[in-house]
């Protein structure tokens, strides 16, 4: 009997130094201690032996029995500990990608274009979307009668006539509020309060009272332009568009003016640059004329600079106005200009 626990005991304490995890230990336990376990058996046979034997086994089973019970709790208790020192977190796992936000593309191309004219010495200017028809017609060589207003259809402001004859300066001269249609009544508003020489561009919203199709919106943005000095000419104009394209295309693109008609310019031209997809040769982008129309421009009219009180004996500049659109819409070939603001991040996300 004694021989049997001295076995017994190598062999349990061996077993339960060797189990992998707390599963391992409590198997140990129902196999040994259990109610058919191998010790519960042998203190079973003790009503069996004599009492002397009994006297001297029965002491040594039951020490034999809290010692495994000690070792078992034991090596549980340093798996615990293990446990309770490993991290709760999973380092291992991959992060969740979290989602920031990006700019419009439109937001883009705007930063871009300032950029580049910033760079080129320009200043950044911006005027009011809700203007008076003084600043967006009449200050432009467009007087009330005259048919170029039918040019620029717009939405007017149906208590304009009130607002307008409010305090401020321009009321005296102005007679009604609207939406302004392009960023031009802007080159009033400076020459109004600034000397020349000068550089500008105005980026900016407008709103025209027009069906909507792929290429044309009620409200979309402009950049404005106008340079005046002594001795400012189109000569000066072909280069500063051509490094802006230049700059914001990354490649040298032809342009070529053609004669056109805004009321605010003479000459007025028309300027069309090579075809960015192609260069020229023709495709569905350039409608296969190798060439896409791309802003209108000119030599400020004398009677811009008499409405703004300059001598225009003394003075001359170019101005010219793009569509933001539409150059985002080049950069970057999307074929409809609802796109911009029809919310679809399916779109949007592609920036
Ligand atoms: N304001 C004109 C338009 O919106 C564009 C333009 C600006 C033309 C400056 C000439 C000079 O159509």
């Amino acid at each position: 009997m004694i021989k049997k626990i001295e076995d017994l005991k190598l062999k349990i304490f061996k077993l339960i130094e060797d189990a992998a995890d707390v599963a391992a230990l409590e198997n140990l336990r129902v196999q040994y201690l259990g109610r058919k376990g191998e010790v519960t058996n042998l203190l079973k046979t003790l009503k069996d032996i004599s009492i002397e034997e009994r006297k001297k086994v029965g002491p040594q089973l039951q020490t034999f029995k809290k010692e495994i019970e000690l070792a078992l709790d034991d090596k549980v208790g340093k798996f615990m500990e293990i446990a309770a020192a490993a991290p709760e977190i999973d380092i291992t796992i991959p992060g969740k990608k979290i989602s920031v936000g990006h700019y419009h593309p439109l937001s883009i191309v705007e930063k871009d274009v300032r950029r580049i004219f910033k760079a080129m010495n320009f200043s950044v200017v911006e005027g009011p979307e809700i203007e008076s028809d003084y600043y967006n017609f009449d200050a432009l060589n467009i007087p009330k009668s005259h048919p170029a207003r039918d040019m620029w259809d717009t939405f007017w402001l149906q208590d304009g006539q009130k607002l307008a004859k409010g305090g401020d300066k321009l009321s005296a001269i102005s007679h009604k509020l609207l939406l302004r249609t392009h960023t031009s009544p802007v080159q009033m508003r400076y020459m109004e309060t600034h000397k020349p020489p000068f550089q500008i561009i105005v980026p900016g919203r407008v709103f025209r009272y027009e069906a909507t199709d792929a290429s044309h919106e009620t409200n979309f943005n402009q950049i404005e332009g106008l340079m005046v000095g002594k001795d400012v000419n189109l000569a000066n104009f072909k280069f500063v568009i051509q490094e802006f394209f230049k700059r914001l295309f990354g490649k040298n693109l032809e342009i070529r003016l053609r004669p056109s008609y805004f009321p605010f310019v003479e000459p007025g031209l028309e300027v069309d640059l090579q075809c960015v997809k192609c260069g020229g040769k023709g495709c569905n982008i350039c409608g296969n004329s190798g060439w896409l129309e791309i802003m209108g421009a000119g030599m400020v009219h004398p009677k811009v600079f008499e409405a703004a009180h300059y001598n225009p004996r003394e003075l001359q500049g170019f101005a010219f106005g793009m569509g933001l659109e539409r150059i985002a819409m080049i950069k970057y070939n999307i074929p409809d200009i609802r796109m911009f603001y029809s919310g679809d991040l399916r779109f949007i996300n592609q920036f």
